[in-house]
């Protein structure tokens, strides 16, 4: 398979058909169906440190605390991010907003968890869960929004070949950290993808917007987006990568425009922090995306434009190869790269390496991994 043959095949998309021998997902019938995603919460040692990366990645600090701080973005959202600090640098869990009060009573009562006060900006009442690899998931009713800091209006006007909707006035973005409207989505490994996959449709009624498959048709990344019916949800809030071990690979939070994007990456250059992947536009979702590393390590994204749908768009089956994961830019940075030749792959299974990531998957997954993308990038 050609880098640019799959590049053509995810292009056309879910009407062209499931790739032959696709196993579909199994539909499962959720206890509630989530609204939006709410927050991230991490632990770290040097929590004045990660203060200082995420000021620059465009969060505003809403109270400086010896132990635990939170952050806001410039939309409605009382807080996106919560920081403890901690002897270990960890990810804890996440938040998201149920749609309706009575969400927390029936999730309460299928789960036999309390609907609790939720101490934390903004308020409400919560249920939190445990997803199966303990990740703690926050369901959230009733959190008091905020002024938004930065209103639709100032995004600029754009000229097109056809259409000059900006006269006598120029673009002069400012070198400042890209304003954050929302957290967007957050993408997970796991090592038994297809619980993962179900636990969160089951939990928080989850679709699968879109699904990649290894060469036997096996699921391996899928992207989900919130049910609101009619209502439009963003492409994916949570996504799913089958792999080794199971960790956070990403959060994402979406900013304005292109522009917001790299003047963002040129104030986070110039504060000297790690770049990990972009400036690009992804397929499955149509970001442009960009990635930075936080000072443990941990990956953070800006996206704009992405693709937003209602519930009554189809899944669409794709297959994985490395190239498919995005439209144009560079190609994976090394350390998203399998980090050994495909050859030692089964020998890696047999030492114990993978721990519980069957051999034929990963022999598939790496095999895709592996597959060159565009001819003209390294
Ligand atoms: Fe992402």
């Amino acid at each position: 398979m050609s880098g640019m043959g799959t590049v053509s095949e995810i292009k056309s998309g879910p009407e062209a058909g499931m790739p032959p021998h696709v196993k579909p997902v199994v539909p499962v019938e959720p206890i509630i169906r989530a609204e939006s995603m709410a927050f991230v919460r991490f632990r770290r040692a040097d929590i004045d440190a990660m203060d200082r990366f995420l000021r620059d990645f465009g969060l505003t600090p809403l109270r400086e605390a010896a132990d635990v701080r939170y952050y806001r973005g410039a939309g409605t959202d009382p807080f996106l991010v919560e920081v403890e600090r901690g002897d270990v640098d960890a990810f804890l869990g996440f938040g998201v907003n149920a749609r309706h009060a009575d969400d927390l009573v029936t999730l309460s009562k299928a789960m036999g968890a309390a609907v609790e006060p939720a101490s934390i900006p903004g308020g409400g009442q919560r249920v939190r869960l445990v997803d199966p690899v303990g990740v703690t998931v926050d369901v959230v009713y009733g959190a008091t929004g905020v002024h938004p800091l930065l209103e639709a209006a100032e995004l600029g006007p754009v000229n097109t070949p056809f259409h000059k909707n900006r006269v006598n006035s120029t673009v002069r973005p400012p070198l400042a950290p890209s304003p954050i409207f929302k957290l967007g989505h957050i993408v997970f490994q796991r090592p038994n993808f297809a619980v993962s996959l179900e636990w969160y449709m089951r939990h928080l009624g989850v679709i699968p917007s879109d699904i990649q498959v290894v060469e036997d048709g096996t699921a391996i990344l899928a992207f989900c987006r919130f049910d609101r019916g009619a209502e439009p949800a963003d492409h994916h809030s949570i996504a799913i990568l089958g792999g080794p071990a199971p960790g956070l690979l990403h959060v994402s939070f979406e900013t304005f425009d292109i522009d917001s994007l790299g003047q963002g990456h040129q104030f986070l250059k110039s504060k000297g922090w790690t770049h990990h992947w972009g400036i690009g536009r992804h397929n499955l979702g149509s970001q442009f995306f960009d990635y930075w590393k936080d000072p443990a390590g941990d990956e953070w994204e800006h996206y704009a434009d992405g693709d937003v749908m209602d519930n009554t768009v189809e899944t669409g089956y794709h297959s994985l190869a490395r190239g498919t994961l995005w439209a144009w830019g560079d190609d994976l940075p090394d350390s998203m790269r399998p980090p050994f030749p495909l050859k030692e792959v089964d020998q890696i299974h047999a030492s114990g390496g993978f721990g519980e990531f069957p051999l034929e998957t990963a022999r598939q997954l790496f095999k895709a991994l592996h597959i060159p993308p565009r001819p003209w990038l390294r």
